[in-house]
């Protein structure tokens, strides 16, 4: 099933319907539960899962967005430093995991090839304008659509550059904050989603901010018994660091 199918399964789910297997499972960091966390290996695994998409996190250095969660290298690669003082040639000399290298976000979009859909972090300043050319470029030359991909951000800065550059791009807010955002900024963002962490969402928010036609999904869901509360709450997904173990 192409993703933009899958995305839109996920607008037609009914609020009501808490039936199993309906949650749209995004790989958080890819199967970072099964491999190391945003690499190629860990898209790959999340792809052989099954997963519907596939969460990365983007900084921005020279001229491409370099994949990889924290703003230092030290807990997931063999370097040590901020990644945007870092050079990409260093950057790319590491080691992220069992001999990965520190992707480009171009290199997961051609990994993935529409076979899921995208969710990019806009983690660092200045990534909203590369990730939505890319994106842009992705739809105009390979086939692309834009709703196979949702760039997402605790930043309502990037969100706004984003919306500027590519208004076709549905963008997920990320908050911690049990309180939906004001709806003009809804509006001026136009969100698709929003994406909330597991210990802050409820029945009352996800049923909130159904009404107000935004989907929620939730981060990060990896117990049993977790994919059970989220799914009778109705969210719409779960980020999860094992795609397997969701039902359906
Ligand atoms: O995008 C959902 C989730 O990934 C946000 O938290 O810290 O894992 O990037 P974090
Ligand atoms: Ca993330």
């Amino acid at each position: 099933m192409v993703v933009e199918q899958m995305l839109r399964e996920v607008a037609k789910i009914p609020e009501t319907d808490l039936s199993a297997g309906r949650l749209f499972r995004f790989a958080h960091r890819g199967a970072s539960g099964r491999a190391p966390e945003n690499t190629l290996m860990a898209v790959e695994k999340a792809l052989a899962l099954g997963a519907d998409g596939i969460e990365i996190d983007v900084y921005a250095v020279e001229d491409e967005l370099v994949v990889i969660h924290d703003p230092r290298l030290e807990r997931t690669t063999n370097g040590r430093g901020r990644v945007m003082a870092s050079s990409l040639a260093y950057l790319r000399s590491l080691d992220a995991g069992q001999g990965q290298r520190i992707p480009f976000l171009r290199e997961v979009l051609d990994l993935v090839d529409r076979r899921a859909a995208v969710n990019v972090e806009l983690k660092g300043p200045g990534t909203a304008g590369p990730a939505a050319a890319l994106v842009q470029r992705y739809v105009k030359e390979r086939g692309w659509h834009f709703e196979d991909v949702i760039l997402s951000s605790f930043s309502r800065r990037e969100l706004a550059v984003a919306r500027d550059e590519a208004p076709r791009i549905p963008l997920g807010l990320l908050t911690r904050s049990p309180l939906l955002p004001a709806k003009r900024f809804q509006a001026e963002m136009n969100l698709f989603s929003i994406h909330i962490r597991l210990d802050r969402v409820s029945r009352r928010f996800t049923d909130a901010a159904h009404r107000r036609g935004l989907k929620v999904f939730v981060y990060t869901v990896n117990r049993e018994e977790d994919f059970r509360a989220v799914e009778d709450m109705g969210v719409d997904g779960v980020f999860t660091d094992f795609p397997m173990s969701v039902k359906g």
